[in-house]
């Protein structure tokens, strides 16, 4: 099984990356092949809007790691993706991110992802109430499966600011080992 880990979190050790590295861990011991990436080591370009790959191509026209991340999501088995809560929202890294998967689909929106993917969304969050920003998370949600990834869960992070902190909240890093276990 192939596995795509993208963050969107600056933070190396962060909370995000905290709760993605245990979920990548438990997932090599189970003989899955993992590529973990992280968004912010990337030149990150937004969607330039050309349409290019609605129209002529089947891919992104830009030249970069973020088109060639985009061509291995295509083919990965399993997908995690997550980011930090800045101002509401997802990060600013992973939103570029989500804006470029715009190119995964053709001029009739069927997605060129294959089908039979399965994902894990992950959000790290400083506010305490688990659900204060659900919109935001489930329109991330809405997009991945629209991509033919079913989502088979979210872990929130909540409550969190300090770096890897979330690995003191047991309730959390329990849902992120059982989320590992039903990929
Ligand atoms: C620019 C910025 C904006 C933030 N905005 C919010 C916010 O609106 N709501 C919230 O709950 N936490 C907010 N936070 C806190 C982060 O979501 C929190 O620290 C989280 O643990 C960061 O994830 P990381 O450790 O993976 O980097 C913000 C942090 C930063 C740096």
């Amino acid at each position: 099984m192939k596995v795509l880990a993208i963050s969107g979190s600056p933070r190396k050790s962060g909370n995000t990356e905290t709760v993605i590295s245990t979920m990548t861990g438990i997932l090599e011991e189970k003989g899955y092949d993992i590529e973990f990436i992280r968004l912010n080591d990337f030149p990150l370009q937004g969607c330039q809007a050309c349409k290019y790959c609605r129209t002529k191509g089947d891919k992104c026209l830009l030249d970069d790691g973020i088109s060639d991340l985009l061509e291995k999501l295509k083919e990965a088995d399993r997908v995690i993706i997550g980011a930090p809560n800045y101002m509401g929202a997802v990060s600013g890294q992973l939103k570029i991110f989500l804006d470029r998967m715009y190119s995964l689909k053709d001029s009739n929106r069927i997605s060129r992802v294959a089908k039979g993917a399965k994902g894990v969304l992950v959000f790290a969050q400083g506010h305490s109430n688990r659900d204060a920003y659900e919109k935001s998370y489930s329109s991330v949600m809405k997009i991945v499966e629209s991509n033919n990834i079913e989502v088979t869960d979210i872990i929130v992070a909540h409550g969190v600011e300090i770096p890897g902190e979330v690995r003191d909240k047991n309730e959390i890093m329990e849902k992120a080992a059982e989320a590992s276990a039903n990929l």
